[in-house]
Parts: structure tokens; C-alpha cells; sequence
């Protein structure tokens, strides 16, 4: 079975745009997400933009900062500042990767951790990680969503994670440990990486690397996550991190690429912001 996130996530978003409709009358106004976008690398950008659409099709609003590639931290910081105070902004989200003089560590920490849509300031981290309320970060409860969706069973579970980022390999392990799976966390330094992907019964890979994971690293039935997003060298095309086409026929569930978890992610954006937003009221 083919997990469509782009399905799935159309579906949220019409009950999440019938939710957000009753707003105005209840409380003066629809949620407001700012996105700040510095410089103009086309993979940010086109994130930025489907960001922007899926605002507008949940009928939030949708306010894009550009800055050029030369702004400085200093000047960042007090963007940012800015809309912390403002009380008609309740999500404020910095595109990533920064440029290089930015600290990025910085720039997460300056946002208000009640408008940290990302889930990405320290004090939501600390938070998931112990188990409290908090803004869950988007991709790994994106990937929650499907599994559940899918109808997979995740309790008891060998789940195996390979990437061990702040954005998705770190999160999304907790995410499955929280449902009870048994976690692997597997990266560039793990030995015999193979032998490790072929225990798993579910696989999420998040490395970026196109078509990493061949059909001889997975056993037959496996749940497969695919949350690369990567130009295959010989097509030009977007492709996975994993070999969906030699994959697909072994997998018991598998989410494609472009379509899969990209569409979830901004999905639970939209859900992150409107919590964001029903938190201040
Ligand atoms: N860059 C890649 N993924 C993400 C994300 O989830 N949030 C932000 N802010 N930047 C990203």
C-alpha cells in the first residue's frame, strides 16, 4: 500500500479550513503565520511557497518576510522581536538552513516558545523530550499522522530510524518511542547498516541522500517512511532517500516522494499554528 500524504493532508486541511471559518465570529479574527525567508535558494523557497498556499487553502493568514542573503543576525533577531510583541502574530516560522554568519541555535531561541510553530526552541525540545505538552515539530508528527492513518500498528514494534537530525531523525525516534515502538537510531558511523534496516518492521529514513536505501537493505513487509527529498543524479527528477520503485514491491506500506510526508509536514504546520493561535485565546 502506497501511503498518499498529499491525500491525507487535503483531507485535514478541509476540516481544519471548516474549524478556522467559526473563528472570526468566536474570536475577532483567523490565525496569522509568519514565515521569514533569508536569501533565495530554490529549495527553500518553493518550501516557503507551499507554506504560503496551504495558509490559503486553510483560509489562515499568511504573511512571507524576504530578506536578502546579506541580512544580519543582528537585524534578524530584532525582526523577530518584533513579532514576538505583536499580538495579531501567533506562529513565526524561520526558514532553515541559514546563511552561514547566522547562528541558527540563536535565531530558534529568540522566537517565543508560544509561537514556535517548528517546535524546534529549546524549551518545546526539552519539553518533548519529558513528556509534556508542547509544539510537537512538524515532519516526525507528520509521519505519526500516516502511520496511524495507514492503520500500522506501532506498539511492540522494531522501528528503525536512520538520520539523527534536530529536525526529524531525533524527534520522530521519540515520537515512535512515545508509542511505545522499539527504537534503533542508525546514522553515517553505524556498522553493518544493512543487517540493522533488514530487523526493522518499520523504516523511517531522513538523510537526504537519493535513493540510499536499496531493496536488499529491507525485509519483506517492512513499513517504509521516505522522507528525503533529493534530485536523482540521472533524472533530474525529485526522488527519496529510498529506491522506491525496487522497494515498493517488498513494503507492506510506503510513503512516496514528491507526495508522501513532504504534504504532511506542512499539513501539521497548519495544525501547529492554529493551536498556536487557540492557546492565546
Ligand atoms: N527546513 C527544512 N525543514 C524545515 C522545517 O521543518 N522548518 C523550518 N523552519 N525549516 C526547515
Amino acid at each position: 500500500m502506497v501511503i498518499s500524504g498529499k491525500e491525507l493532508s487535503a483531507r485535514l486541511k478541509a476540516e481544519m479550513a471548516e474549524q478556522v471559518k467559526s473563528f472570526p465570529a468566536k474570536y475577532g479574527r483567523v490565525p496569522h503565520l509568519v514565515v521569514i525567508l533569508v536569501g533565495e535558494d530554490p529549495a527553500s523557497v518553493s518550501y516557503v511557497t507551499g507554506k504560503a498556499k496551504a495558509s490559503a487553502e486553510v483560509g489562515i493568514r499568511n504573511t512571507t518576510i524576504r530578506k536578502p542573503e546579506s541580512i544580519s543576525e543582528a537585524e534578524l533577531l530584532e525582526i523577530i522581536a518584533g513579532l514576538n510583541a505583536d499580538p495579531e502574530v501567533d506562529g513565526i516560522l524561520v526558514q532553515l538552513p541559514l546563511p552561514k554568519h547566522i547562528d541558527e541555535d540563536k535565531v530558534i531561541a529568540a522566537i517565543d516558545k508560544s509561537k514556535d510553530v517548528d517546535g524546534f526552541h529549546p524549551l518545546n525540545v526539552a519539553a518533548l523530550w519529558q513528556k509534556q505538552p508542547c509544539t510537537l515539530p512538524c515532519t516526525p508528527k507528520g509521519i505519526i499522522k500516516m502511520l496511524k492513518a495507514a492503520g500500522v500498528e506501532i506498539t511492540g514494534k522494531r522501528a528503525v530510524v536512520i538520520g539523527r537530525s534536530n529536525i526529524v531523525g531525533l524527534p520522530v525516534s521519540k515520537l515512535l518511542l512515545d508509542e511505545n515502538a522499539t527504537v534503533t537510531m542508525a546514522h553515517s558511523r553505524t556498522r553493518n547498516l544493512a543487517e540493522v534496516t533488514r530487523g526493522a518492521e518499520i523504516l523511517v529514513v531522513a538523510i537526504g541522500r537519493p535513493k540510499f536505501v536499496t531493496a536488499d537493505m529491507v525485509s519483506e513487509g517492512t513499513v517504509v517512511i521516505d522522507v528525503g527529498v533529493n534530485r536523482d543524479p540521472e533524472t533530474g527528477k525529485l526522488c527519496g532517500d529510498v529506491d522506491f520503485a525496487a522497494i515498493e514491491p517488498k513494503a507492506s506500506v510506503i510513503t512516496p516522494v514528491p507526495g508522501g510526508v513532504g504534504p504532511m509536514t506542512i499539513c501539521c504546520l497548519m495544525e501547529n499554528t492554529i493551536e498556536c493561535f487557540l492557546k492565546r485565546h
